[in-house]
């Protein structure tokens, strides 16, 4: 018995969970799994209601009594510093640090991908995105708010141990997947001290993978990389901030924001997956979001409950809706999130 904690959050993460889970109740009833969801009402709604992000003792509690967590989306126009949204997404992956973000860069079809010159088949890599310090460690404050002196620091945290261990997943992935190369970016020729680490960490752990090409490339010089040779990427690695835009920048090279799904995951039994987009508000409540990152990352959690085959099986169905133009618009279709995730479910 597979228990899952389902947050739908704002906007349209709403919808697009709703679809993951028909895609997901179809895969388990061809598979004979048994999944029990636990449905959460974690966002914007009850924070304004009675101040609750995440309540006290919950995250230990999904520690002990999830396996893994499915979100949808966080954001609100109503809450303008996202307070809610990072008491709930960026505590979930600190507290259960959640220290791998992987996410796969894999574009479905060559009308998708929006490079000249390119085929579908020549954008297919993964970003193993540090999820646990860097720039988001809120480790800071600002000094003399509001006047003309004002001062306001941000520090990024790069640890040794949480170095090392995002590198050392890249590879081991690299190498239980037969991928030849791990390119990691820095800024370590502007950003002297914490980036400077992540170097020298990377050629040591690249030391114990002599089989695997330990590529370095700046951040900038890897954003015209993911343009221009996408086909010599295969895992990337990089800190958190740096992973944050990258992967905006893959998802557009899968054909949109619709398409880029993710996992984060960390020692602890329990991990977390959600689309890499946000709560779109503009779009909400229409019905025409596009549920692809939903249900791909419903095949990441598949996956990672060791249902392989079913993992297999919602992909396979996600590119039938592809070859079949079964999608929202944003990918060049005319269908409703209801209907593609009908579509998904019985192709499955
Ligand atoms: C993401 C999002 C989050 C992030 C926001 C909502 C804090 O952009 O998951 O990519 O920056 O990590
Ligand atoms: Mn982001």
């Amino acid at each position: 018995m597979a228990r899952i904690a389902v947050i739908p959050g704002d906007g349209i993460g709403v919808e697009v969970v709703d679809a993951g889970l028909s895609v997901l109740a179809a895969v388990a009833a061809k598979r004979g799994l048994s999944i029990e969801l636990e449905r959460l009402d974690y966002g914007a709604n009850r924070y304004l209601k009675d101040g609750t992000t995440l309540p006290a003792g919950e995250v230990e509690r999904l520690r002990c009594e999830a396996d893994a967590i499915l979100l949808g989306a966080l954001g609100d126009p109503r809450i303008p510093d996202m307070r809610h949204g990072r008491e709930i997404l960026l505590a979930l992956r600190f507290e259960l640090d959640l220290f791998i973000n992987l996410r796969p860069v894999r574009c479905l079809a060559d009308r998708l991908c929006p490079l000249k010159h390119k085929r579908a088949r020549d954008v297919d890599f993964v970003v193993f995105r540090e999820n646990t310090e860097g720039l988001y460690a809120d480790v800071g404050g600002i000094f003399k708010k509001g006047t003309a002196d004002e001062v306001a620091i941000n520090e990024e945290i790069n640890t040794r141990k949480g170095v090392e261990r995002i590198i050392r997943a890249a590879f081991d992935y690299a190498k239980v997947h037969h991928r030849a190369r791990v390119t990691m970016a820095d800024k370590s020729n502007a950003v002297r001290f914490g980036h400077d680490l992540w170097r020298r960490v990377f050629a040591e752990v690249a030391r114990d993978f002599p089989g695997i090409d330990a590529e370095h490339l700046y951040v900038d010089a890897l954003s015209v990389a993911m343009l221009e040779r996408p086909e010599a990427l295969q895992v990337i690695v990089t800190n958190n901030l740096f992973g944050d835009i990258v992967t905006d920048l893959g998802a557009a090279l899968q054909g949109g924001m619709g398409m880029a799904a993710s996992a984060n995951l960390g020692p602890a039994g329990v991990a977390l997956f959600e689309p890499v987009h946000g709560s779109a508000p503009a779009l909400a409540g229409k019905g025409e979001a596009n549920p692809i990152a939903t249900i791909l990352s419903v095949a990441l959690l598949l996956a990672h409950l060791g249902h392989k085959e079913a993992a297999a099986d919602v992909e396979a169905a996600v590119e039938r809706a592809i070859e079949a133009n079964r999608l929202t618009r944003d990918v060049g279709g005319s269908c409703a999130t209801r209907e593609v995730a009908d579509f998904i479910a019985s192709a499955v």
